[in-house]
């Protein structure tokens, strides 16, 4: 990486072919061997599509925070007001950090539990008490991460990915 600063904004409409790109390429290479190749390219193809982020982007119950270097944009967060799970449906005031991703080649300098300190910042901006999100069981290196910022398990969720039933931890934060 470069040396120049890490800039933290909101995400914009016009980020959406950069989100996509870079969602579905950390996802490819974090996931990737774990996974089915058909299940993996229909996922990306809808989930990463830059339809369906800028339909993201432009929903007002969801909120980016991207980060760039020389304005390239290097990870994103993405957070969910609307949404649950049935282990926590009784849990008033709730957020979730739907999606969190780093570059490859900007991975382990900070920018993960810079996100994870905004993400709480948001979510307490808009009034939310806790904050949960959903943790595929084999990513072993995010749990720890989410645990040593104070998640907790609260139970787990399915998942479906193309033909595959994959199972997450639901973890919650209270903020
Ligand atoms: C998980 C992820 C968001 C973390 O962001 P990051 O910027 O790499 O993490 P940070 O540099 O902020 O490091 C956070 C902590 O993890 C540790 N860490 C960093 N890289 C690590 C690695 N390869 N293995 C184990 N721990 C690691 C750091 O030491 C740090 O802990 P510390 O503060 O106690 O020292 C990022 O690596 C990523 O996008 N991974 C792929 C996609 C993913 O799994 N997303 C989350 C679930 S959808």
């Amino acid at each position: 990486m470069s040396e120049s600063p890490i800039t933290y904004r909101y995400g914009r409409v016009e980020d959406d072919e950069a989100i996509s790109e870079l969602g579905a390429r950390v996802f490819t290479s974090t996931f990737a061997s774990l996974l089915p190749q058909n299940d993996l390219a229909s996922y990306l193809s809808e989930a990463y599509s830059t339809t369906n982020i800028a339909a993201d982007l432009r929903n007002p119950s969801v909120t980016f925070v991207v980060a760039t270097v020389d304005n390239t944009l290097v990870a994103f967060l993405q957070l969910r007001r609307d949404t649950s799970a049935k282990c926590i449906d009784q849990m008033e005031s709730k957020i979730q950090l739907q999606r969190l991703y780093v570059s490859e080649k900007c991975q382990g300098l900070g920018i993960g539990k810079h996100l994870l300190a905004r993400a709480e910042r948001e979510a307490r901006d808009i009034g939310a008490k806790n904050i949960w999100l959903a943790s595929w069981k084999p990513n072993h290196k995010a749990e720890r991460i989410y645990e040593s910022t104070g998640y907790v398990k609260a139970g787990e969720i399915a998942f479906a990915l193309g033909g595959s039933t994959l199972e997450d931890w639901v973890m919650v934060k209270s903020i």
